[in-house]
Formats: structure tokens, C-alpha cells, sequence
């Protein structure tokens, strides 16, 4: 009986992780990608994000930035970039592996957490991804074109 439930749970284990794959990634992207993921709650507006044009346009603009190519953004279940994806092979979503929604916990009574701990957390995947980037950016060509502050990547939901 106990043999029997055990694989009965292992067969549903491993369809719910076949699910989930199946809901996370894809192999093509928009060229605008809202991000957005089920089961998240949002106090921001919703982030467009030009897909094409980063991984195109501003790659060829700066390529000191973008070494890794597409691996620039995307990594592997070690963080180690995925420089060239093969046409047709599946990327995941952040949310795949930094399985938090939103921010980390601030405040007072918030717990301390280690700069790993706070990864976990989608949105910090995200500032940090991002912000790097657009400040190295605007330093080396003395610009503000890529954006810094809360309302130009959240638009203003009011
Ligand atoms: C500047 C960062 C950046 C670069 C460079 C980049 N991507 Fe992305 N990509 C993203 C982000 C952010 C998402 C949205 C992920 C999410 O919402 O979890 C995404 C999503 C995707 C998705 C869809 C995943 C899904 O399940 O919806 C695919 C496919 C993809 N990228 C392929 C590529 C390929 C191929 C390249 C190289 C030609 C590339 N990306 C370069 C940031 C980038
Ligand atoms: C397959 C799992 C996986 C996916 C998908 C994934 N990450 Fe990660 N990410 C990791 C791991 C593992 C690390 C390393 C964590 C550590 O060192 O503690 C990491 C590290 C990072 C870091 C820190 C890098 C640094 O230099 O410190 C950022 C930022 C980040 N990921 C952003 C993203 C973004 C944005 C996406 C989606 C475009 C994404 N990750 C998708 C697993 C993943
Ligand atoms: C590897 C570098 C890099 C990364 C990573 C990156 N960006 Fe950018 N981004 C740029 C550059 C460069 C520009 C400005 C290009 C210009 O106008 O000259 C820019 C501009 C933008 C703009 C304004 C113009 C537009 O295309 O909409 C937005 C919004 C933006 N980025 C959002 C994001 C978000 C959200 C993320 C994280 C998911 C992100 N970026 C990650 C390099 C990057
Ligand atoms: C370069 C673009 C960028 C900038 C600048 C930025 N964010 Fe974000 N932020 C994102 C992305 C991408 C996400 C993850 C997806 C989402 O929430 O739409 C995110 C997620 C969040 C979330 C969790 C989701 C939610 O809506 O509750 C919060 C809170 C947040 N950001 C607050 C801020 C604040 C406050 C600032 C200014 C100090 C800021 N962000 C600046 C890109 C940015």
C-alpha cells in the first residue's frame, strides 16, 4: 500500500513538473513582452519591455555590454549564461528559479536577508538585471537614455 501511494505521488510529481515546464517555456518571445507572471500580485504598473530592441538594437550598440549575447539576460540552473540559444530550444521564464513574487520584505521588522536569499525574489532578479545594465550604460556614453527611476519602466496605473 505505502509502495503503492509513493508512486502514485511520483507519477503526479513528475506530471505537475512536466506542467509547469509546459506553462514556463517557450521558445519564441514578442517582440514587446509584458512582464507578468500567473499567480503574482502587482502594486506597479506593468513592465513593457522591448524585447527585439534589447536584444537587437542596443546588443549591436553596445556590445561591451552584451559579451554574452543572449546569455546577457538568460542563464542556467547555475546562473551561467546561455550565450547562444539554438532556434527552437526552450527558455524559461525568471520566475522558473527566482520562484518569489515581488520584492523582498523591507521595513523594520523584515528579515536580514543575504544578497543570495534575496534573489529568490522575482522582482530583485529584475532591478537588478536591469538596473545594472542601464547604469553602466548611461555612465560610459554619458546619457540617461536608459531609464533608472520607478516610472519610466512602471508606468503610472493612475
Ligand atoms: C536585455 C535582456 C535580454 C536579452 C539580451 C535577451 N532576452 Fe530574452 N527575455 C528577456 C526577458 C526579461 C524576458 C521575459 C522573461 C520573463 O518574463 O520571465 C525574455 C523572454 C524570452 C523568451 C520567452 C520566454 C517565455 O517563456 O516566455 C525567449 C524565447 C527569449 N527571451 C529568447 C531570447 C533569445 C534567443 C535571445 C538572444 C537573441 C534573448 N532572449 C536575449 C530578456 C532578454
Ligand atoms: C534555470 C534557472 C534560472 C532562470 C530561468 C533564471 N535564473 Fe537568474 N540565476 C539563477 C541562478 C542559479 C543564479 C545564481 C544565484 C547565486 O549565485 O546565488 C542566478 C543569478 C541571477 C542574478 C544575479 C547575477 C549576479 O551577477 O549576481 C540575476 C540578476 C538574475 N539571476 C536575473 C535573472 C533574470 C532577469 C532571469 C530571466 C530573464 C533569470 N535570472 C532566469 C537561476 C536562474
Ligand atoms: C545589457 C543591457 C541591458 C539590460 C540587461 C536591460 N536593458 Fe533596458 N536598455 C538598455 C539600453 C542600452 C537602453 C537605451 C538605449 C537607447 O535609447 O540608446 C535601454 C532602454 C530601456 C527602456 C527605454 C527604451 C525602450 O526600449 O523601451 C526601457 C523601458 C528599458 N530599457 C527597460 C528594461 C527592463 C525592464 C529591463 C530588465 C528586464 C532592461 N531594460 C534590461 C540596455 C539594457
Ligand atoms: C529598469 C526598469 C525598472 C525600474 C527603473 C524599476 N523597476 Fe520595479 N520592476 C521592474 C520589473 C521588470 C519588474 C518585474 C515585473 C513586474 O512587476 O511587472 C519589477 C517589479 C517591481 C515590483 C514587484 C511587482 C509589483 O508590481 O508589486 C515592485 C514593488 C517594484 N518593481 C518597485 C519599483 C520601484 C519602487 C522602483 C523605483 C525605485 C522600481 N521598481 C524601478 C523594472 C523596473
Amino acid at each position: 500500500m505505502k509502495t503503492r501511494s509513493l508512486l502514485i505521488a511520483m507519477v503526479i510529481g513528475a506530471a505537475v513538473v512536466f506542467f509547469a515546464a509546459g506553462i514556463y517555456a517557450a521558445t519564441k518571445v514578442e517582440d514587446m513582452v509584458k512582464i507578468q507572471d500567473k499567480g503574482c500580485e502587482y502594486t506597479k504598473g506593468i513592465v513593457e519591455f522591448s524585447h527585439k530592441k534589447h536584444s537587437e538594437d542596443y546588443a549591436k550598440k553596445s556590445p561591451d555590454l552584451y559579451k554574452n549575447k543572449c546569455g546577457t539576460c538568460h542563464h542556467d540552473d547555475k546562473g551561467k549564461p546561455l550565450v547562444d540559444i539554438a532556434a527552437g530550444q526552450e527558455v524559461k521564464r525568471c520566475i522558473e528559479c527566482h520562484k518569489k513574487c515581488g520584492e523582498p520584505p523591507k521595513g523594520k521588522d523584515a528579515p536580514k536577508l543575504s544578497d543570495k536569499e534575496k534573489l529568490e525574489y522575482v522582482a530583485q532578479a529584475f532591478h537588478v538585471n536591469c538596473r545594472d545594465c542601464h547604469k553602466a550604460f548611461n555612465k560610459a556614453n554619458k546619457t540617461k537614455a536608459a531609464p533608472t527611476t520607478c516610472t519610466k519602466c512602471h508606468p503610472k496605473t493612475k
